[in-house]
């Protein structure tokens, strides 16, 4: 218990570094690949290699725990599965994105990001997790759970609208209109971390919390990169849309 937690808040320190990191140094993947990152991959499949890992190590270490699955839990991991199995084997195969590479160091970074995750959930759900056969009624669950919903909902809409964005064959960027891009160019960023923001919610958990908090370390500063590449790139970008919090950010 005491090196899990050890553990756990190295894993928070590490992901506000990166945060920090991330604020100076773009992702390159997406519009913002660039060469110098080493040998690339083909994107598609980096995608689903990045993003498979995590569902295969929480499942490993909550079926060799000592907790029993209860409902409540069971319900939880379904969440998380519906998220994963969406996001690693049906969106990687919509994106229109053929010929394009990521750096496989990208890829490895994210394997590293997803496995310390399913290790810290897996081993919370599967050891330490405790919750009343009521849980499911709690207002920490029900409240968690509109706001993971929500933040689904807004991440899928806006991912598919961004890439029905391209017709077949064509690569190139255009400005989203529409949904919540009438005020920030990058709801789906929003939409994700206000996911795993409800996720912490509902579960209640420090490994929960560090989750959303990494998903931000990740996408705040992405969401503000993609937001000063459009305003360069597009003279007639609506100038009141904000990059990731509609009215303030
Ligand atoms: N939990 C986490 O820590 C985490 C980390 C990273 C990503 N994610 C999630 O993974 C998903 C993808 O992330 P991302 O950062 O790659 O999203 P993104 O940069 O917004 O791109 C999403 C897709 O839409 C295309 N696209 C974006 N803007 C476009 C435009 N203006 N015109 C035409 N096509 C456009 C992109 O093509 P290109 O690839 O060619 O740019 C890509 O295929 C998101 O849902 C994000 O929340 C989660």
């Amino acid at each position: 218990m005491l090196n899990y937690q050890l553990i756990a808040y190295c894993w928070l320190c590490i992901g506000l570094l990166v945060f920090v990191l991330l604020l100076f140094i773009k992702a390159p993947y997406g519009r913002h690949t660039r060469t110098g990152w080493g040998p690339m991959i083909d994107n598609r499949l980096g995608w689903v290699l990045m993003e498979l890992v995590v569902l295969g190590i929480l499942l490993y270490f909550v079926w060799h725990g000592e907790n029993a699955i209860s409902l409540p839990i069971a319900v939880i991991l379904a969440l998380f599965a519906a998220h994963y199995i969406h996001r690693s084997l049906i969106f990687p195969f919509a994106l229109h994105t053929k010929g394009k590479k990521m750096p496989l160091l990208i890829m490895l970074m994210a394997v590293g990001f997803n496995t310390m995750n399913g290790y810290l959930l897996g081993w919370y759900f599967g050891n330490l997790a405790n919750y009343p056969s009521n849980w499911l009624w709690d207002p920490h669950f029900l409240l968690g759970l509109a706001l993971f919903l929500m933040g689904m909902g807004i991440n899928i809409w806006s991912d598919y609208h961004l890439i029905a964005l391209r017709k077949p064959g064509e690569t190139g960027y255009k400005i989203p209109e529409g949904g919540l891009f009438r005020y920030i160019s990058c709801p789906n960023h929003f939409g994700e971390i206000l996911e795993w923001t409800g996720f912490a919610v509902l579960n209640w958990s420090l490994p929960g919390l560090i989750f959303a908090i990494w998903t931000f370390a990740n996408l705040a500063p992405r969401a503000l990169a993609h937001h000063r590449w459009y305003r360069e790139k597009f003279v007639d970008y609506p100038k009141e849309r904000k990059a990731l919090i509609p009215g303030v950010w």
